[in-house]
C-alpha cells in the first residue's frame, strides 16, 4: 500500500512539472475530480459539482477567450462530448495564476468506457511569447528595408538573425529554442546575383526561385524585393512549389505550428496544416508544410507570384536543362528551372526580351534514383484533392486571430 502511495505521489510529481491542471469529469454524476492543480482554486482530491468547476474556470479566464472556452466545457458541451465519435478536443487560452495570465492549452480526452472526460492544462505561453517577437521583428525588417545600405548592415549583424529565421529548421533543444538562421547566409544568395547583375548593369525582369520551406528564395529575393518595396524598380517574383506540396498556391494564411511535432511557436504563414505530408510518390524536397512568415506576407500583400507544378514536368526540365548546360541539377531547383523555361517560351512567342534569374540552389547526384524513375517513364504525379487539404486544414490550432 506505502509503495503504491508512493509510485502515486512520484507520478504526480512528474505530471505536475508537465501541467498546470489535471482534472476527471464524470459526466453520469455531473462531478469533476481534482487531480493536480497548481493555481490552488480546488481542493485536490476533491470532487465539485461540473457547473461549479466551468463557472470557477470561466471566471479565471481572459475575457476575450471566454466564449471559446465555454464553447469547450460547458455543462452541455461536456454531456455530448463523445456523441459524434469526437474523442479529443484542444484549445489555448489565458488563463489566471497568481494574478497573471498563462496561454494553456486546454485538452479533454472523452474515455468512452467509464464516460469521463479527463482535462488537462498545459502551460504553453512561450509560444505565444515568441510570435510576438516575430510579428515585432517583421515590422522592424519592414523599416530595415527602407535603404540598401541599413539593410546590408543589418545583415553583417547579429540581429537579422531573429527575422531572417526560418521556422521550419529551428527546434527546442534542452527546453531552450534554437535558432537555425538559414534565411541569414541564404540572403548571400541574393547579395551576391545582385552584385554580379549590377557589375554587368543587367536589370532582370523575373526572379524565379523554388520554395520548399521559403529560406533560399527569401534569400534570392531580399535586396531585390527591398528595391521593390521602395518603390525604386518593379520586379516579378515567383515561387515554385509541387504541386503536391502546394502551400502558397491551395494553403490557407492562418496561424500555424511549424513543426509536425507542434513544439515549436506558432507563425502565421501560408500553410497545408502541420500534419500535412506529401504523397509517398514525391520525390525531391520541397515538402514542408508551411512556408516562410516573411515570404507568405509578401505573397499575400501581392509582391510576389507562385505556381505550382507537377513533378514529370519538372524532371523533363531538369533532365533538358541537364543535357544542354551539363549541369544535373536537384529536383527542388528543377522547379525553379521548369517556369524558368516555360517564361522563356512564352517570351518567344510573344516575341518580347526578358532577363529571367533563377536560383540553381543544388545539383542532382543524390538523386539519380528519381532520375532514373523519370527516365524510365516510372514516376508518377499526385496533386490532393481538395477534401484531402480541408481535413488537413481542419487541424490548424485555433487561436485568437485565427480567421
Ligand atoms: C537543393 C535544395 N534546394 C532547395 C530546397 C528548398 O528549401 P527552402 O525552400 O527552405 O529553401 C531544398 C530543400 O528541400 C533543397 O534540398
Amino acid at each position: 500500500m506505502e509503495n503504491d502511495l508512493e509510485l502515486e505521489d512520484r507520478i504526480l510529481t512528474m505530471l505536475s512539472t508537465q501541467y498546470e491542471g489535471i482534472y476527471q469529469i464524470d459526466i453520469d454524476n455531473d462531478s469533476v475530480l481534482c487531480i493536480y492543480n497548481r493555481g490552488n482554486k480546488f481542493k485536490k482530491d476533491g470532487n465539485v459539482e461540473l457547473e461549479q468547476w466551468v463557472q470557477t474556470m470561466i471566471d479565471r479566464c481572459h475575457y476575450e477567450d471566454r466564449g471559446r472556452l465555454l464553447d469547450l466545457i460547458s455543462v452541455e458541451a461536456v454531456k455530448g462530448f463523445g456523441s459524434n465519435d469526437e474523442f479529443n478536443k484542444k484549445l489555448d487560452v489565458r488563463l489566471m495564476y497568481d494574478g497573471k495570465y498563462k496561454w494553456i492549452l486546454v485538452t479533454l480526452m472523452y474515455d468512452k468506457t467509464f464516460n469521463q472526460i479527463t482535462v488537462t492544462g498545459r502551460d504553453v505561453s512561450h509560444r505565444y511569447e515568441y510570435d510576438e517577437i516575430i510579428k515585432r521583428k517583421n515590422a522592424e525588417l519592414r523599416k530595415l528595408l527602407q535603404t540598401t545600405e541599413q539593410y546590408k548592415d543589418a545583415l553583417m549583424s547579429e540581429s537579422i538573425v531573429m527575422y531572417q529565421v526560418n521556422f521550419s529548421k529551428d527546434t527546442i533543444e534542452n527546453g531552450i529554442y534554437q535558432r537555425k538562421n538559414n534565411k541569414m547566409y541564404q540572403s548571400v544568395i541574393g547579395l551576391e546575383t545582385k552584385a554580379a547583375l549590377d557589375k554587368y548593369n543587367i536589370v532582370p525582369d523575373i526572379i524565379i526561385g523554388c520554395a520548399g520551406g521559403g529560406s533560399n528564395l527569401g534569400g534570392l529575393i531580399s535586396p531585390f524585393m527591398g528595391e521593390k518595396l521602395r518603390g525604386e524598380k518593379d520586379y516579378r517574383f515567383i515561387a515554385v512549389e509541387p504541386a503536391s506540396c502546394p502551400s502558397f498556391t491551395r494553403g490557407k494564411f492562418a496561424y500555424d505550428f511549424c513543426d509536425t511535432g507542434m513544439v515549436c511557436p506558432l507563425a502565421k504563414m501560408y500553410t497545408l496544416g502541420s500534419n500535412f505530408i506529401p504523397s509517398p510518390n514525391h520525390a525531391g524536397g520541397l515538402r514542408y508544410h508551411g512556408m516562410s512568415s516573411i515570404l507568405s506576407q509578401l505573397y499575400h500583400d501581392g509582391y510576389m507570384e507562385a505556381v505550382s507544378v507537377e513533378q514529370t514536368k519538372v524532371f523533363e526540365a531538369a533532365e533538358q536543362f541537364a543535357r544542354i548546360e551539363g549541369i544535373l541539377p536537384a529536383p527542388e531547383s528543377s522547379h525553379a528551372i521548369r517556369v524558368a523555361i516555360d517564361e522563356a517560351m512564352k517570351c518567344k512567342e510573344t516575341g518580347e526580351a526578358k532577363t529571367i534569374v533563377f536560383g540553381l540552389t543544388g545539383t542532382g547526384y543524390f538523386d539519380m534514383v528519381a532520375y532514373e524513375k523519370f527516365h524510365n517513364g516510372k514516376m508518377t504525379d499526385y496533386i490532393p484533392t481538395d477534401a484531402e487539404l480541408e481535413a488537413s486544414f481542419a487541424t490548424l490550432p485555433q487561436v485568437p486571430g485565427q480567421d
